[in-house]
């Protein structure tokens, strides 16, 4: 079973209020998803592997560990995940960027792509995909199938906030992966928005209501 990172840190938990807050306009929330994104990167970063290199200081020559094994790449769902990439290239900026898009077809339910652009040796990267609201998953699920389809062989999923229901959905399609979030919300009203929630996470970072 794939495993759910809860990251409740005092600095994400305030910033996630301040998201909460329907008096917080899109520039300060722009700020805390990205923020966040940072913070939460910080901790689905943390098994990259190190290797060892001889290097020389002002003072001496000492051993010296730097990030090793395969690039990474960045993929974002459409629309809401842009306002994540920024924080997450704070702490990686040479990693590659590619976009997804998906939307729900009104007949079958299921989530099609009508825009997609990765990086050309995607299947060579590790990826994380950021999308900050597991609702009910479906766009997540399809994205990493999608790259899983590339070749892509290890994928982590950096969100803002889930429910029960999305992360189970997750974890039964690919328990390979590992999800972080800020926090696990209580349920989906009848419009498929997460209660309490942030609302429409795309509307508020774009200020499109
Ligand atoms: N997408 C959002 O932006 N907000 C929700 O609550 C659910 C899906």
């Amino acid at each position: 079973m794939a495993q759910v990172h809860v990251m409740d840190h005092p600095l994400i938990v305030h910033k996630l209020s301040l998201m909460r807050d329907k008096s917080t306009g899109p520039k300060e929330f722009r700020e805390a998803v990205e923020e966040i994104s940072t913070l939460l990167c910080y901790e689905a970063t943390r098994d990259l592997p190190l290797k060892e290199v001889e290097i020389e200081t002002p003072i001496a020559r000492t051993k010296a560990s730097f990030i090793s094994g395969k690039k990474l790449a960045i993929v974002c769902i459409l629309r809401a995940g842009l306002g994540m990439v920024d924080g997450v290239l704070d702490l990686i900026p040479n990693a590659k960027i590619g976009h997804i898009g998906l939307y729900r077809d009104p007949d079958t339910l299921q989530p099609v792509e009508y825009y997609c652009k990765l990086p050309t040796d995607i299947s060579s990267r590790d990826v994380i995909i950021v999308d900050p609201m597991l609702a009910t998953g479906g766009s997540a699920i399809a994205a990493i199938q999608f790259l899983k389809n590339y070749g892509v062989q290890n994928i982590k999923l950096i969100s803002i906030l889930a429910v029960p229901e999305s992360l189970q959905a997750i974890q039964e399609e690919h328990p390979d992966v590992e999800v972080y979030c800020a926090a696990i919300d209580e349920k989906l009203n009848s419009k498929g928005y997460i209660v309490p929630g942030v609302g429409d996470a795309g509307d508020r970072l774009f200020g499109t209501k």
